[in-house]
């Protein structure tokens, strides 16, 4: 079969795989991945959960630095997932209770840390998931309930900027990204919280702050585009990002039997028709627009280990590795001048 990192490598478009330490120890799996991935994103290891799950101070590296070095090894650009993350905390920082002083100081820390640690990373997820889901009031210039309520918001009010700047003056280089979900289209259900990100963005452009980029995650369902405008929506919106100066990373592309939560109602020849079609859909338009969609990341490469279940059946590779119509729809995409 096609090895799609050398495919793809001359198309403008990084293309990228989530991975997890446990899983780079299957041989047979990180065959697949140096074979069809150009960057690695480390799926859980790198998050403040996994590398402080005692204490402040105490900081387990071994998950992460096993994730890098594959990196390193392979000569793959390493994502660096993800500094702050209102989600999966660790009982410490969860339940505990900080003054804005100490849990500005920690914060400042931990960026420096992560940051020192991993200087070969080609991008980082600065903040990921740093808006609200619902916007009762409507979604305002004014950025009021934009942001999500979470251990740094309202304690410590600039957080989104000191994380990026703190970023920025360790790692000069490195593409520093806004990463969050149900934010790819103008139009349809994503249309609200799009306009929000993009607000947030627009405004943390204009007063300077050193970010490069915003993350769309794409943890999509068959039924994603379904809504007429919405895959429409999604072209105008990568045009309007990069109007305020930004790259996209897709950066955790899926297309599941069906949405978050729900059983797989049947899955057989026509899903996967449909599966391909969708991904093909996304990666033509993020070649179109290579100037300003960068790369783009799968959420794990097969069936087997995706975070959904296997029966979800949302990735390139089946649970046995094979390659599903979807990866042979990419490859296509990739190859096509
Ligand atoms: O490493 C421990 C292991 O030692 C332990 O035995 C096991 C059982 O408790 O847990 C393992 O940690 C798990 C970790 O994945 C590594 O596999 C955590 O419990 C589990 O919560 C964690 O889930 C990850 C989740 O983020 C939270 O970090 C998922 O794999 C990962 O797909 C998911 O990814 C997120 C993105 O970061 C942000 N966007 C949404 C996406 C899906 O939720």
């Amino acid at each position: 079969i096609p090895a799609l990192a050398s495919i793809s490598r001359s198309s403008g478009v990084l293309l990228g795989v989530a991975a997890s330490s446990g899983k780079l120890n299957d041989t047979d799996y990180k065959k697949l991945l140096v074979r069809h991935f150009s960057s690695v994103t480390p799926e859980a290891e790198c998050k403040i959960k996994e590398l402080t799950p005692q204490g402040p101070d105490h900081y387990v590296w071994d998950k992460c630095d096993a994730v890098y070095r594959y990196a390193v090894e392979n000569g793959k650009y390493f994502r660096l997932h993800t500094l702050l993350w209102w989600d999966h905390l660790p009982d410490w920082l969860d339940k505990g209770s900080f003054s804005p002083r100490k849990l500005r100081a920690w914060t400042v820390g931990h960026i420096e840390k992560v940051m020192a640690r991993y200087p070969d990373a080609y991008a980082v997820d600065v903040i990921n998931e740093g808006v609200a889901d619902e916007f009762p009031g409507g979604v305002t210039a004014s950025l009021d309930g934009v942001r999500r309520g979470n251990k740094w918001f309202p304690l410590i009010p600039d957080y989104l900027e000191l994380a990026f700047k703190t970023a920025r003056r360790v790692n000069p280089t490195a593409k520093l990204i806004y990463n969050d979900y149900n934010i790819a289209s103008m139009y349809g259900w994503m249309r609200e919280k799009s306009n929000a990100v993009y607000l947030l963005l627009r405004d943390m452009k204009s007063r300077g702050v050193p970010i490069d980029g915003v993350g769309i995650q794409m943890h999509f369902c068959l039924s994603a585009f379904d809504e007429p405008g919405t895959f429409e929506g999604i072209a105008y919106n990568f045009q309007r990002l990069g109007q305020l100066g930004l790259e996209v990373h897709i950066t955790e592309l899926e297309f599941n039997c069906s949405p978050y939560g729900d059983p797989c109602p049947r899955w057989n020849r026509a899903s996967l028709d449909k599966q391909a079609a969708l991904y093909r859909q996304v990666t033509r338009l993020c070649l179109d627009y290579s100037h300003i969609c960068t790369m783009m990341s799968t959420w794990g490469a097969s069936d087997r280990f995706s975070w959904r279940g296997p029966e979800q059946h949302a990735l390139l590779f089946d649970e046995e590795f094979r390659p599903k119509p979807a990866f042979f729809a990419l490859a296509e995409e990739f190859a096509r001048p």
